[in-house]
């Protein structure tokens, strides 16, 4: 059964309060962060009425993340606050539910091997210049706009691009797509409702139409790109349609709605904090510290799930086979006890290792990427518009999950 919160007793306790504030409006000026302290400070590992396990501390979430005790079922999907009929949560992402991110050893591991080496830093490395060239592109346009939005002239295009190289993607098409993406993910949010849910299944039917003809395609030709491998793995690769089909899915979901969320992110944080802003565009070789600071900052994967698969602990608290647990990544990321001065945005921070790509065997596959795109994207877009400037308000996506915007608007010059 879904793990629900709406099911509580009446006299819901005041840590489930704090808790529903956190996931049900997190968009105030602050964002969820004056939430996740209280809650924090309230009840560190809290035991919701419905026996989630909820944790917003550093060391409690690292350690959930590697516990094997701790790993994917369909509650870890289902967590939400809402109940959903048990029939649409099974037909919804019967696909997306069969690969690596949803799956537990033995295979985990089979899903995961077939494509970890195109994800490697070394391999990564080699794409540099094919991402600094998109960059530059994406900022001569915006050059010649001036009011520019850096979603859709920077954050949504180079990821898009990006990914779809890797994948072999054709050019058309790979735009259309992206708002299906956003679609398939809602389920993932807590607060997702009956009605995203159906939405998520159709848009998970149109990505496999989409994907599944260009995999048909790379069957008959294949290129050296990522589908034209899942097309034609054999021997202990073998992979099935539904898993072949998720695994493209997934590649191209998972490869741009966040980097887009960590630009986008990045970007704000950048304008609100100009002292830092002139700080990396006097130094320009902070770049990966700075992009590992941003991900602290402001997370833009904000909650991870897992259930127990067997008995084990966190802390003090016993958790039960079954029993869900929500890691609340964007509170670890500013635990006081992890991080001096935690709530100042340091682009210098030596070491920040922030839980933003999760932790353990399902440790973010594409983190060097999404890392080497920022660090190529945000120094640049400084660098090129010294005066770099909000332009009105920008409009942020609904939900905790993913937390991102979906409009920012500047004047760049
Ligand atoms: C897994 C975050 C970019 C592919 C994850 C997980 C997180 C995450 C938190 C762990 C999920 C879990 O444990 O349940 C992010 C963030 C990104 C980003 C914040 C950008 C800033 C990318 C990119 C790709 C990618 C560019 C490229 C394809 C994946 C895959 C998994 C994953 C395939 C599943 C790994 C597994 O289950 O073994 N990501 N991601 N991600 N990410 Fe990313």
């Amino acid at each position: 059964a879904d793990a629900t919160l709406s099911d509580t007793p009446p006299a819901r306790s005041a840590a489930d309060q704090l808790l529903l504030e956190v996931l049900l409006s997190p968009h105030g000026p602050a964002g969820p962060y004056p939430a996740y302290r209280r809650l924090r400070q309230a009840a560190p590992v809290h035991v919701s009425a419905s026996g989630v396990v909820v944790l917003s501390r550093y060391r409690d979430c690292d350690t959930a993340l590697r516990d094997r005790a701790l790993g994917k079922a369909d509650e870890s999907l289902g967590f939400r606050l809402s109940p959903v009929p048990p029939e649409l949560s099974q037909r919804a992402l019967h696909r997306f539910r069969r690969t690596m991110l949803f799956r537990n050893p033995p295979d985990h591991h089979r899903l995961r091997t077939l494509v970890a080496d195109v994800f490697t830093t070394r391999h990564i490395r080699d794409l540099r210049s094919s991402v600094v060239t998109a960059v530059e592109a994406l900022l001569d346009s915006i050059a010649d706009k001036r009011d520019a939005d850096i979603i859709t002239d920077l954050a949504l295009p180079l990821p898009v691009s990006v990914i779809g190289d890797l994948l072999g993607l054709p050019e058309h098409g790979r735009a259309a797509a992206a708002p299906m993406v956003r679609d398939l993910m809602a389920p993932l949010e807590p607060a997702a409702d009956a009605a995203a849910i159906e939405r998520a299944a159709n848009a998970e039917d149109q990505l496999a139409d989409y994907l599944g003809e260009i995999i048909a395609d790379k069957r008959r030709r294949p290129g050296e790109d990522l589908l034209s491998r899942l097309a034609t793995a054999r021997g202990r690769d073998t992979l099935d349609h539904d898993e072949c089909v998720g695994t493209a899915i997934l590649l191209f979901a998972a490869g741009f709605e966040t980097t887009t969320n960590l630009i986008g992110n990045g970007t704000t944080a950048l304008l609100e904090h100009p002292d830092q802003a002139a700080r990396l565009r006097s130094t320009p070789d902070l770049a990966a510290n700075a992009v590992e600071e941003l991900l602290r900052w402001d997370a833009p994967v904000q909650t991870n799930g897992r259930t127990a698969l067997a008995a084990t602990t966190i802390g003090d608290t016993v958790i039960e086979p079954g029993q869900v647990v929500l890691m609340l990544l964007g509170s670890a990321n500013r635990d006081p006890d992890r991080y001096g001065n935690a709530e100042e945005l340091d682009l210098a921070r030596p070491n920040p290792t922030p839980l933003s790509f999760g932790g353990g065997i399902h440790y973010c596959l594409g983190a060097a990427l999404a890392r080497m795109e920022a660090a190529e994207a945000l120094p640049r877009l400084l660098a090129r518009f010294p005066n770099l400037a909000a332009r009105g308000e920008p409009t942020r996506r609904t939900g905790l999950s993913f937390r991102g915007l979906t409009s920012l608007p500047v004047h760049a010059s």
